[in-house]
């Protein structure tokens, strides 16, 4: 195990942002975590828990140790005539298994095709696009648990996985590092979710009537190409900002105000509303300032055109959230992790 110092972290941010990490390790197997942990002076170190990158605004340097999750594999533990139950390791690349399920016949990830990311990092937010979320795949997962330096495991209900949020983002953040996970998938009678708009309508046009797991994660690429920015070409987290929830009082004096807006019930008296429309309707959808801006085709995105810092990103986010405020009295809270 190698602990470089001073490195950049710009190639393992999705952001771009240059910024540097006192210490750096990569973890290949489990012993790098016991040899970290066991160190009087390593132990005690701010620490970061990167997978892909792809969730974390840099607003400075980080003078700590950064430990960026390499571990890989994955097995088959379980079959069945109906259902495999994976083990796959936290630092797989998301997209990579998706692809592998779907080559093997195996059913349930295929409306998650290509979120940027790692595995290990999928439960931290519960990932989730076009009607599917982690959790409906989800069985187990094993951690690292860092003061005791121990293995442990979490059952889906004990990591409390809600919408874009999960125990690991509150009151257990920092505490474990996620190793591996269970997900339990289908082989046969496949529960397809096309229930989703866009993911009917990119079927249409595919000229597919007869949808299968392999042409729904077609559609949702093509969906995804077509809406949000490819990091590899421009600086970008993901959705930036979650899709709030307003009660039903709220959404009706929203909707006498603005009757196109766009909801989902999410309970008997609440309503989610597309933060998207909220942001493009303030008039931020393609805006630029600096190197900084709102990606022109999804205003949930915000982007670096390159040579942006991460304060001028957070800065520019704090605009955004002032004007949806004043104009919707809706206080956007950000998806992305500020460091
Ligand atoms: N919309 C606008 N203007 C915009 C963007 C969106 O009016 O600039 C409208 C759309 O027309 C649509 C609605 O808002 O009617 C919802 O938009 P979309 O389907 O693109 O999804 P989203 O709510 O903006 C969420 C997730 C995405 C996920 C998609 C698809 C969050 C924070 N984001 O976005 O996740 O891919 O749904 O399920 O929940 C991510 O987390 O990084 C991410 C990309």
């Amino acid at each position: 195990m190698k602990i470089s110092e001073n490195v950049s972290l710009k190639p393992l941010n999705t952001f771009g942002l240059d910024v540097k990490a006192r210490y750096f390790v990569e973890i290949h197997k489990i012993e790098d975590l016991h040899a970290i942990f066991a160190h009087p002076k390593l132990r005690l170190l701010p620490r970061l828990v990167l997978g892909g990158g792809g969730n974390v605004l840099f607003t400075k340097d980080f003078e700590g140790m950064i430990l960026k999750i390499n571990l890989k594999g994955r097995e088959i533990l379980e079959e069945n005539e109906t259902k495999v139950i994976i083990k796959i390791s936290a630092g797989e690349i998301w997209h990579d298994l998706v692809c592998w399920a779907i080559d093997q016949g195996f059913g349930g990830l295929e409306n998650l095709s290509l979120i940027p990311g790692t595995v290990g990092a999928a439960p931290i937010q519960n990932i989730g696009a076009y009607g599917v979320e982690l959790k409906d795949s989800l069985v187990s997962l094993q951690v690292y648990e860092i003061t005791k330096g121990k293995l442990k495991n979490f059952s889906r209900e004990a990591c409390q996985l809600g919408y874009r949020d999960s125990i690991f983002k509150n009151e257990w953040q920092d505490q474990y590092i996620i190793l591996s996970v269970l997900l339990i998938l289908q082989k046969k009678n496949f529960i397809l979710n096309t229930s989703y708009g866009m993911i009917q309508k990119e079927l249409e046009n595919m000229y597919v009537t007869q949808p299968t797991i392999k042409t729904i994660s077609q559609a949702v690429i093509n969906i995804r190409k077509s809406k949000l920015a490819d990091p590899a070409k421009i600086g970008n987290g993901g959705s930036f900002f979650k899709n709030p929830t307003v009660m039903q009082q709220h959404y009706e004096k929203l909707i006498s105000h603005y009757p196109d807006i766009i909801s989902y019930p999410v309970s008997a008296n609440q309503m989610k509303l597309a933060a998207g429309q909220l942001i493009e309707k303030c008039g931020w959808k393609g805006k630029r300032l600096g190197q900084t801006g709102v990606y022109e085709k999804q205003a949930l995105v915000l982007v670096n055109y390159g040579g942006a810092d991460g304060r001028q990103i957070y800065a520019f986010s704090e605009k955004i959230i002032k004007d949806v405020q004043e104009k919707f009295g809706i206080t956007l809270e950000r998806e992305v992790r500020v460091v």
